[in-house]
């Protein structure tokens, strides 16, 4: 290599260093602290059906430039992890108070909080956007993310059982949206700022993190949402006026599918497999990883679902579980045709239950 080279290689080294600085723009982010589209994280329950219990913290991840599950080298409680270093943008804004970026924590399991509210959505999830772009992610894990004077953590009564998290990252336009469909969930915030300079495009979020007395929101509501790269997701967000299992009612239905549904379904009455309608949902019971770990759906506190016919190659990932009480909450779910993701969610589902079964075999 002549001098000149080196020199060249060595100022393109410069301008690619600048360039990575200028865009640490807020977005979900891989293990290695990158960004990525989107990202999917499968938290492993602690009881399995292989021989050696694992820790409960062990998790699969798959993102848009990965495609599949693999198994993390890391556990979900470090910083390391998808979610560690996806949140950290939001412990970090919070030190250091810009009031440039609007962000919120929502969970109907408040950290340290022993009251509960019914009346407020079941639905867990968190945001943080500027006027460029930023992420959503929406999850099943009870008491987290922690309060943002505590710090990234992961809640030890989220390790027994499986939990889901997906994290999508958006443009600024898709926050407008997204605020919306947030009305109908009615979250319970509980770490939030929005600063004025949002106040425009996203009144609903701010008279949520305010407490302040809300609009009248729909009883339900559809939104397309694209990801910064252009992923299409469907988003579903019921209020608690509309009174049905979201399933059955309205996501199989719209989605002109069958679903095959992994929820919780320990409190409560839970919904036996349901045909009455056009499109069937039937319940999963068994849960097959490709590293040949299974686990029993009553292990899982995740909720997701997805078309039985490969066809149509729905995915849904959210908040409601098949249970009767459940269809007084609001919440919602997000779902795509993505064919990485459906892969990754079907090739799971290793026994569910037909129409005919009895109910009662839990
Ligand atoms: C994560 O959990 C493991 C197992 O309980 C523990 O040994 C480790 O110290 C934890 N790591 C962090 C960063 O909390
Ligand atoms: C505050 O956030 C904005 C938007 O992300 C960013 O452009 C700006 O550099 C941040 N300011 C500081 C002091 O970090
Ligand atoms: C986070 O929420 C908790 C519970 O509402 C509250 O005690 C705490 O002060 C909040 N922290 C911030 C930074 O708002
Ligand atoms: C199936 O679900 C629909 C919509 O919630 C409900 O009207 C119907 O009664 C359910 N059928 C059975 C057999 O539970
Ligand atoms: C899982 O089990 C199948 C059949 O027993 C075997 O062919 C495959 O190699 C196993 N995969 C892993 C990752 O252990």
């Amino acid at each position: 290599m002549t001098a000149g080279a080196v020199w060249c290689h060595f100022v393109l080294l410069l301008l690619l260093c600048t360039t990575a600085l200028w865009t640490a723009e807020i977005s979900c982010r891989n293990e290695g602290g990158e960004t990525v589209d989107w990202f999917l994280l499968y938290k492993l329950p602690k009881h399995t059906e292989s021989e050696n219990a694992g820790l409960g913290l062990e998790y699969m991840y798959m993102d848009s430039l990965t495609h599949a599950w693999q198994l993390s080298k890391y556990l979900v409680n470090m910083t390391q992890s998808a979610l560690g270093q996806t949140l950290k943008q939001l412990y970090e804004t919070y030190e250091s108070k810009n009031n440039s970026i609007a962000y919120a924590i929502y969970n109907d399991e408040i950290p340290h909080s022993k009251s509960y509210n019914w009346k407020k959505g079941h639905t867990k999830g968190f945001l943080l956007l500027d006027k460029s772009q930023g992420f959503w992610g929406i999850h099943s894990v009870p008491l987290f993310p922690p309060f943002l004077e505590d710090g990234y953590a992961y809640p030890p009564t989220g390790k027994p059982y499986g939990q889901v998290a997906i994290c999508i990252t958006f443009k600024y336009d898709q926050f407008t949206e997204i605020d919306q469909q947030l009305l109908s969930y009615n979250p319970s915030i509980y770490n939030c700022s929005i600063p004025n300079i949002f106040q425009a495009d996203l009144p609903n979020l701010q008279k949520l993190c305010a407490g302040s007395k809300l609009p009248s929101a729909p009883q339900r509501h559809l939104s397309k949402l694209q990801s910064a790269r252009g992923e299409t997701f469907l988003h579903f967000a019921k209020s608690h006026l509309f009174v049905d299992d979201i399933y059955v009612a309205w996501v199989a239905q719209e989605l002109k599918t069958d679903l095959l549904a992994e929820s919780w379904q320990h409190s409560g009455h839970r919904l036996p497999s349901n045909c009455s309608l056009q499109y069937h949902v039937y319940n999963i019971h068994l849960i097959g990883t490709p590293l040949n770990l299974t686990f029993y759906s009553s292990n899982d506190h995740s909720k997701w679902c997805v078309s039985r016919i490969y066809e149509d190659q729905w995915t849904c990932i959210g908040d409601l579980n098949r249970a009767a009480e459940q269809a007084w909450r609001s919440g919602g779910f997000i779902c795509t045709q993505n064919q990485y993701i459906y892969k990754a969610f079907r090739h799971l589902v290793i026994h569910y239950e037909s129409c005919n079964d009895s109910p009662t075999w839990i």
